[in-house]
Formats: structure tokens, sequence, C-alpha cells
């Protein structure tokens, strides 16, 4: 993610917390609200995951307990309620994404570590004296991707979240509203003029931004033809079904996209080839993605945001010569960095449409992280984030922390 906070952004005390240490033995328990884990001075007990070295999650990640002094001036300590799993965030920690967080020693922890997780919903715990923008109770999601969210709390000063209406909200709701449903609305918005009735392609179309780009599609009139990994029997007529319900207009299993009879299939569906498919969405990558290219009209734009199969995508020169197509990229991070109120208003009508039910989660499964929770049980929930056909997305649930 472009955003490296500053360590400045990110007060944390380590585990010292030497003060509050002395009290806490001089009054060992009534000291200490124990649901929040709060002296009496304001001391906040904080669970991290963290990582030095980059590995396999299993591998490199920990739980540390530190401490977080009371906020001063602008800055807000943080009680984080929910935060998703993304494919992202593991290849962070593999050490194999485009932007990896720096190692620090703000956490106390002997070897400079990381934090990691990029989403999430936190309630404000506490607020220091010179912040205006948010007080106690809110909830706040951060404004850029990179913060380290995978934490029970953390302090950092508020000009880097922003304040969300929690009426009408569950923070899981709030707490992944930031990367895949901006990443759909934008890729169906900022790339091609889709008007009313117009086509597009999309695979890895049961993904979080599938999904959310098949409900947003829907809302403005899109068809779309989504792509599946195939699922044997009943499983996959369900999933088709889901879909359509979501809004796709045909459902594909990858197998039957890659046929010969895909390209006549499409043209029966588009009245004879007379609706040009105009925009391909590609998080797969490899011959999957050529395939959607294939059945783009002349001058289709494919946008790539993914590539989960790890595979290069090999483009034919005809297409670049005589369909004119155009093959671009997408990454929220670079653009939320550089769209802070287009960001902020994208955000904002996504949240009035989960509030009115207009909008639907993805399918998810919730980690439960309390303050009794062992490592492993965590540590596990990352290791299967980048496992296939998954019931939906892992987020962390924060309990009695
Ligand atoms: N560029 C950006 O700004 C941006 C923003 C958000 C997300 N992304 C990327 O978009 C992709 C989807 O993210 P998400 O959070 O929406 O995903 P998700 O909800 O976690 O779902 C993962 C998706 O990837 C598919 N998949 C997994 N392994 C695969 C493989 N080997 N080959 C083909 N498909 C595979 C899954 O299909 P099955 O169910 O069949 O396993 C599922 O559709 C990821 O690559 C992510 O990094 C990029």
């Amino acid at each position: 993610m472009p955003s490296q906070w500053p360590k400045s952004a990110i007060s944390i005390s380590p585990r010292p917390c030497i003060r509050s240490q002395c009290l806490m033995e001089r009054h060992p328990k009534p000291d200490l609200d124990r649901r929040r884990n709060i002296s009496t001075y304001g001391y906040v007990q904080a669970k991290s995951l963290v990582y030095s070295k980059h590995g396999s999650p299993q591998d490199v990640l920990d739980l540390h307990t530190h401490s977080i002094s009371p906020p001063h001036s602008s800055l807000l300590t943080l009680r984080t309620l929910a935060s998703p799993l993304n494919p992202a965030d593991i290849n962070q920690i593999q050490g194999t994404y485009a932007s990896l967080p720096s190692f620090t020693s703000t956490l106390g922890i002997p070897q400079p570590s990381a934090v990691p997780g990029n989403e999430a919903c936190f309630e404000v715990l506490s607020a220091g004296s010179g912040a205006k923008t948010v007080q106690k109770g809110d909830w706040v999601i951060a404004r850029h991707t990179g913060l380290g969210t995978w934490r029970t709390h953390l302090q950092i000063s508020e000009e880097h979240v922003t304040r969300v209406d929690k009426e009408g909200l569950r923070a899981e709701q709030a707490g992944t509203v930031s990367v895949n449903p901006v990443t759909a609305y934008r890729m169906l918005k900022d790339f091609k003029t889709l008007k009313e009735g117009d086509w597009y392609i999309q695979n890895g179309a049961n993904s979080g931004v599938g999904r959310a780009a098949l409900q947003l599609g829907k809302r403005w009139g899109y068809r779309c033809i989504a792509v599946v990994r195939g699922r044997p029997g009943e499983e996959g007529e369900k999933l088709k079904r889901e879909l359509e319900d979501l809004g796709a207009t045909r459902v594909v299993s990858d197998e039957e996209m890659m046929a010969r009879e895909f390209k006549e299939q499409v043209k029966e569906w588009t009245n004879g080839g007379k609706e040009e498919i105009k925009l391909a969405l590609n998080c797969v990558g490899g011959d999957a993605a050529m395939a959607m290219a294939k059945v783009l009209g002349e001058g289709g734009c494919m946008v790539t945001y993914g590539a989960m199969s790890k595979s290069p995508m090999r483009v034919g020169a005809s297409m670049l010569i005589f369909k004119d197509l155009r093959f671009e990229g997408f990454w929220v991070s670079r653009w939320s960095d550089q769209h802070p109120e287009e960001k902020k208003r994208t955000v904002d009508e996504i949240l009035d449409l989960i509030r009115k039910g207009e909008f639907r989660d993805v399918p998810m499964v919730e980690v439960p992280w309390n303050w009794d929770t062992k490592k492993e049980e965590l540590v596990d929930a990352v290791q299967g984030t980048l496992e296939g056909f998954r019931k939906g997305k892992g987020v962390f649930i924060f309990g009695d922390t």
C-alpha cells in the first residue's frame, strides 16, 4: 500500500509501560476494567498479531501483548471491532505484495516488526483534548490502507481516520466497505462509460469484489457475464443462482468460458454480437483472463485488479492492433490516496445502500478474537485465507478485548 505510515502517526507504548505496571502491581485487580482492559490511569492493554520477517503466516505470525498510554493532543485510542482477512493482507505477510509495511520498533518487540491487516471498523475509546472530528464512542475507519488492523487496539492521530455514522450498520459492514466494494464501484465507473443495458464480463465473480460489482452493476442497469471456477453438481447450481440473484445476467464456469463454443454462446446472448461487451474485470490472470479479452468488443477495456492464479497474461498482437483493446490496472490503495474526497463519497454511498438493505454483505466466516483467544486460532484463520473454494471471507470479530 502506498501510504507508509509515518512513525509519529501511530503511537503505541511498548509493553514496559513501567508506570502502569507499577501501579497495577500496587493495585492488582480493582484497577483494571476487565472488559476493556483499561487501567484507572487510562492505560489500555492491547494484543497485536505481528511479524518480523516475511513468510507463510503460520511460520512468521506471533501474538504480542503491550500497553497503550492515554491519548494526548489529536491522538485517538481505538478499539478494533471488525477487520477482514483479505488476499492482499496475506501477500504482504508473504512479502510478495507490491507495497509492504515497514518493520518498526514501535511495539517494543526486540525484532522490528509490522502488524498485518489493512481494513477495519474501530470504536473510539478515548480522544486527546485536541481531537476535533470524533469523540468517544464514535465508529471510524482508516482513510488509507497500511494501518495494521489485526490488533485489538491502536492509537493514531485523528486525521488518519474517518468517522462513520454507525446508525443501521454492523461493525463488519463498516469494516469491509473500503476495499472491495470501492474497487468494484470505481472499476465499473472509471474505465468505460457504460450505460443501461451495456455488457461487461468479470472473472472471480463470487469474490468480495465480484459480488459488489454484480450488485452495483445491476443497480446501474448493466448486464454481466459472471465467470467462476466450476463446482460439482448442486454446489455449482447453488452458486449460479446466488450470483444471478445478486445481479449476474449469465453465470459460466471457467471451463465453459475456455471451451471453443463460448464465443458463439456470447454472440447469441448479445443479440448476434451487436451489443458488444465493453469492459472486462480480471482478478485471475493467465489464459482465463485472455479468454475474456477474446469476447470483448472493439475498443473494449480489460481492467486487471488481481492475479489469483498467479499466471501471467499473454496478449495477442491482434488484440491490440485490430481490436484496439485497452489493458489497464486498478489499485484501490493508490486511487484512494489520489482521490480522498471521491473515496469518502464512494464509501458513504455504499454505506447508505447497506443501511437501506440494498447492498448485501459478502458471505463471511467470523473469526472471534477475544482477550483469551489463542494465537493458534488466529493464525489458523489467517493461514486458510488463500485456500480456494472457501465458504466466505474471514473477518476478525473482536469481543471482550
Ligand atoms: N487492485 C485492488 O485495488 C484490489 C482491491 C481488492 C481486491 N483485490 C484483489 O482482488 C482479488 C479478489 O479479492 P477479494 O477480497 O474480493 O477475494 P475473496 O472474496 O477473498 O475471494 C477470493 C476469490 O479468488 C478466487 N480464487 C482463489 N484462488 C484462485 C485461483 N487459484 N484461481 C482463480 N481464482 C481463484 C476465489 O474463487 P473460488 O471461490 O473458486 O476459490 C474467489 O473468487 C484478489 O486478488 C485481491 O488481491 C485487488
